[in-house]
């Protein structure tokens, strides 16, 4: 059961589930892995400024902040019908509990949003709490659904 077509959404999403489904499981993992990576890449930057472990730069963060929260998008279409085995961590779950799953994606989009605009402010007393609850997301997730 293709879970994009369950949910039902016209056009934008019914096209991105045809392109999904004419992929290979093993290319998908590797497409989503990807963006994970990447995304913690700079998330990882970050939390280091946010920390304190590196020198807090507005601009680098501020852009790194912007490019989180547009790779946020990028994982939900590798997570296709046949990819929970082989060489990933993600877990069946997923397809089992699908709505939290996406659940789960879409707040990581609102909340790496609103982190991007915090960021714009350059003031940590606003950055701080908003990256924590980018973190907590990211957490949430994996706890339930990744390996
Ligand atoms: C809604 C669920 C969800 C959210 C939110 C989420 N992840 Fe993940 N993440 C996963 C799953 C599932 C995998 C396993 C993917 C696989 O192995 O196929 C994963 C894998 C990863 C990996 C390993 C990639 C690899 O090469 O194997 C990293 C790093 C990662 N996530 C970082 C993050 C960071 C940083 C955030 C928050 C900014 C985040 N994730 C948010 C579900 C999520």
């Amino acid at each position: 059961m293709n879970k994009f077509a369950a949910m039902g959404l016209a056009g934008l999403l019914t096209a991105a589930s045809t392109t999904a489904m004419a992929v290979k499981p093993e290319d998908a993992i590797n497409y989503r892995q990807g963006t994970f990576s990447a995304m913690a890449w700079h998330f990882g930057t970050m939390g280091a400024m946010v920390k304190g472990k590196a020198d807090y730069d507005a601009e680098d963060f501020s852009r790194r902040a912007e490019i989180v929260a547009q790779l946020s998008k990028l994982p939900m279409e590798g997570f296709v019908p046949g990819s929970y085995e082989g060489d990933t961590d993600a877990l069946p779950a997923i397809e089992e509990d699908w709505d939290k799953f996406e659940g789960g994606m879409n707040m990581l989009v609102e909340r790496t949003a609103a982190l991007a605009e915090a960021a714009q402010s350059g003031d940590m007393a606003q950055i701080k709490p908003a990256f924590g609850e980018v973190g907590k997301t990211c957490k949430g997730c994996h706890d339930n659904f990744k390996d």
